[in-house]
């Protein structure tokens, strides 16, 4: 469920009808909803509840400063994969002790940086890294908690630029080489191994392949306890998919996911944490775009709209599905015809969608991209200078634009001269 439904015929965002808002900030936009974004992430915390656990919001999903302020403001954690996604987790609010590090190349710079300004955990992918974070925090004086992220094989059913848990992938560590390193990392005097991280994958539709994940975690918990280690913690990742294509499909919900969990790692005494992103804030999203034109080809139409792959790169990088509203309702019984959407960049690749069945639409009318609030403007980019497009905040009847359009002299003059090419001129 999310708040972006019709009233009397408009398309609205809570209580904000969408070309008010497009009248204020121009289009293309992003435009996202407060209660939404709260919602998601309560029903992950309530999933969980009875065992102990953080859900630790994956920041990439989508990073602007007003979420993440909210997400802290509502008690979540965070997870982050750059030095750049950890100064966002401090600068919004979250305390160390709520952000854990993920990812396969964490940096010494990062690994000071964290370890400075304070850690839940890092999730260690290799032993080069393990042996780096040691030295790191040995240099500092302090003990780094970890987790290891362990590659658990199993096949998460997903669009294979997304799936992360299968042994040809780049993630983790073997599991069956697990109790190696784990006797590795327990010599290592900067170290303290507190659990266990896993990560199979994103926009997971089934709950089988996490199944096969945390059993095999649980049973790795019991091993590497009779081995001595202290597996307090487990880490069990994100990657709970959103229906994307509302007509046909109904991904698992986070409640059958959290007893899910209860059932595979429940009876382990763990702290549990998530990282969810896309489930959070996909569907939280719209990007809002206006026709151009309509363009009649030979045998199929196009409707050319100002948005376009740089602004949101899924379809072309994905071949992924969003769907495509009017933001007038069509009245009842209109006819629908099928036609690309297209933006303006000059590749074919630039093709939102082919031969949908749409609504007439013409000129200066506006469509919306349901799911956008995820990957979306994250992804987004200046190719063809295009200015990265602004994203608006809704909370109830109130909306605040939270990242402006920049103008383009901003943008232009972010390029800077070298000297020797400035006087040649
Ligand atoms: N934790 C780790 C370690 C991850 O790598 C990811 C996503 C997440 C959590 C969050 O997964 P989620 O709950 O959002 O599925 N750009 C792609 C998705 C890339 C996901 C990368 N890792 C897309 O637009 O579909």
């Amino acid at each position: 469920m999310d708040h972006f439904l019709y009233k009397q015929g408009v398309l609205y965002a809570e209580d904000v009808a969408i070309p008010e808002i497009a009248a204020n900030v121009g289009t293309p936009f992003y435009v996202y909803s407060s209660a939404t974004l709260t919602r998601h992430f309560k029903l992950f915390d309530e999933a969980l509840e009875g065992m102990p656990h953080l859900v630790c919001y994956a920041m990439k999903a989508n990073s602007n400063q007003a979420v993440l302020k909210l997400m802290a403001s509502l008690g979540a954690g965070v997870d982050v994969v750059s030095g750049g996604e950890y100064r966002r987790a401090i600068a919004a609010g979250f305390p160390g002790e709520r952000i854990v590090f993920s990812g396969v190349g964490k940096t010494v710079e990062e690994m000071e940086l964290a370890l400075n300004g304070g850690i839940r955990q890092f999730n260690v992918e290799s032993e080069p890294e393990m042996i780096a974070l040691s030295a790191v925090a040995t240099r500092l004086g302090r003990v780094a908690p970890i987790t290891i992220r362990v590659n658990p094989d199993v096949d998460a059913k997903t669009h294979e630029k997304i799936a992360t848990g299968k042994s040809e992938n780049k993630f983790g560590i073997p599991i069956a080489k697990a109790r190696q390193v784990y006797a590795e990392a327990a010599v290592l005097p900067g170290l303290k191994v507190i659990g266990i991280d896993v990560h199979i994958g994103s926009q997971l539709t089934d709950l089988a392949p996490f199944e096969q994940a945390y059993l095999k975690v649980a049973e790795l918990t019991e091993t590497l306890r009779a081995d001595g280690h202290d597996i307090s913690r487990l880490d069990l990742g994100g990657g709970l998919g959103i229906p994307y294509e509302r007509s046909n499909s109904a991904p698992p919900l986070p409640l059958d996911y959290g007893a899910l969990v209860k059932r595979t790692v429940g009876h382990l005494g763990c702290e549990i944490e998530i990282e969810p992103g896309r489930l959070i804030a996909g569907n939280a999203g719209l990007l809002v775009s206006e026709v151009i034109y309509v363009k009649e080809g030979d045998g199929r139409n196009f409707l050319i709209i100002d948005a376009a792959m740089n602004d949101l790169i899924r379809p072309a990088m994905y071949s992924a599905y969003h769907d495509i509203l009017p933001v007038v309702e069509p009245a009842p019984g209109t006819e629908l015809a099928p036609i690309d959407i297209v933006g303006p960049v000059c590749e074919s690749g630039d093709t939102f969608t082919k031969q949908r069945e749409m609504p007439p639409l013409t000129s200066g009318e506006l469509v919306a991209f349901r799911s956008a609030g995820a990957y979306g403007a994250v992804m987004a980019s200046e190719y063809n200078s295009r200015p990265l497009i602004p994203e608006v905040l809704v909370h109830e009847h109130q909306f605040a634009v939270i990242r402006a359009r920049p103008t383009f002299d901003e943008m232009i003059n972010r390029d800077t001269i070298p000297e020797w090419l400035e006087r040649s001129v």
